[in-house]
């Protein structure tokens, strides 16, 4: 397991999830989101709960100057990250074409610019140490046609999938993590009525981060916790998009 790992949107739901795991393992971590206090305090809950080091820095992703400090972080040969979880995310309250446009700007950021300018600095300075991993929490929604989330999340999938081929031999792992409702803050925050989705949906956030780590040991480019979101994956992938479309339009 690493011995650093880099998480952004630690401070709440599979971020704090990720960071407790990891520093279990033993791994000293380096924290990433906006809310300063929140950072701080789960940091130092996994010095007193763990015995590891836990850097905060606050950035807010959708800031370019915030994303350049924060890749530079990424890239340092002097404190090395061996994992990169990007995992900061949001949802807006509204479907596409029915939001405000400078806010699909900032979820375009978000979700897409900075876990790639993010990946970009990792498979470098990985490269040259000729060994490291990136997590990009993407969701079940990239398979399904569902608005401008669904997309954003279907290119990381997808360029993940890619750069764990490309560069597996330079000793570099890239794994997609696509997890179906999670019971974090995340719908709350994006005013989601997710009352219509039935218990059995839910993932308990603890729970999908372990087969996620288990995954990535695999050697997986690709996580689907549980066994009902990989048949519904699966399901989704095949069946018509008009039929994926009405299904996946629950929790919104
Ligand atoms: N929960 C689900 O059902 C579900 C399902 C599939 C995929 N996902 C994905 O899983 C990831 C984590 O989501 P979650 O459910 O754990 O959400 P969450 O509980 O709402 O946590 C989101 C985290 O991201 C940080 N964040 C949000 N906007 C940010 C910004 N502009 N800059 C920096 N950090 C930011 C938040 O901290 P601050 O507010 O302090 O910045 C927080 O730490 C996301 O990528 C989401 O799309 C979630």
């Amino acid at each position: 397991m690493s011995s650093r790992a880099l998480v952004t949107g630690a401070t709440a739901g599979i971020g704090t999830s990720f960071v407790h795991a990891l520093a279990a393992r033993g791994a000293d971590l380096v924290l990433v989101a906006r809310d300063t206090a929140r950072l701080e305090s789960v940091a130092a809950e996994l010095r007193e709960r763990h015995g590891v080091e836990a850097d905060v820095l606050p950035a807010d992703l959708t800031v370019e100057a915030d994303v350049a400090r924060v890749a530079e972080a990424v890239a340092s040969q002097d404190r090395p990250v061996d994992l990169l979880v990007n995992n900061a995310g949001a949802s807006l309250a509204g479907w596409f074409g029915t939001t405000e446009i400078a806010d699909e700007d900032r979820q375009l950021d978000l979700l897409v610019r900075a876990p790639m300018h993010l990946m970009d600095a990792a498979l470098k300075a990985m490269g040259e140490r000729g060994r490291g991993a990136v997590v990009n929490v993407t969701s079940v929604a990239a398979f399904t046609p569902r608005g401008a989330y669904s997309a954003h999340k279907a290119w990381l999938t997808n360029l993940s999938q890619w750069a764990d081929w490309q560069y597996a031999s330079q000793g570099v792992r890239v794994m997609a993590l696509a997890p179906g409702f999670t019971r974090t803050e995340f719908h709350q925050r994006g005013e989601m009525d997710v009352s219509g989705v039935p218990g059995w949906m839910w993932l308990d956030a603890d729970r999908l981060v372990a087969e996620a780590l288990r995954d990535l040991e695999r050697g997986k480019s690709l996580s689907i916790p549980s066994k009902r979101y990989k048949v519904l994956a699966t399901l989704a992938r095949h069946a018509p998009t008009a039929l994926v479309a009405r299904a996946a339009k629950r929790g919104r």
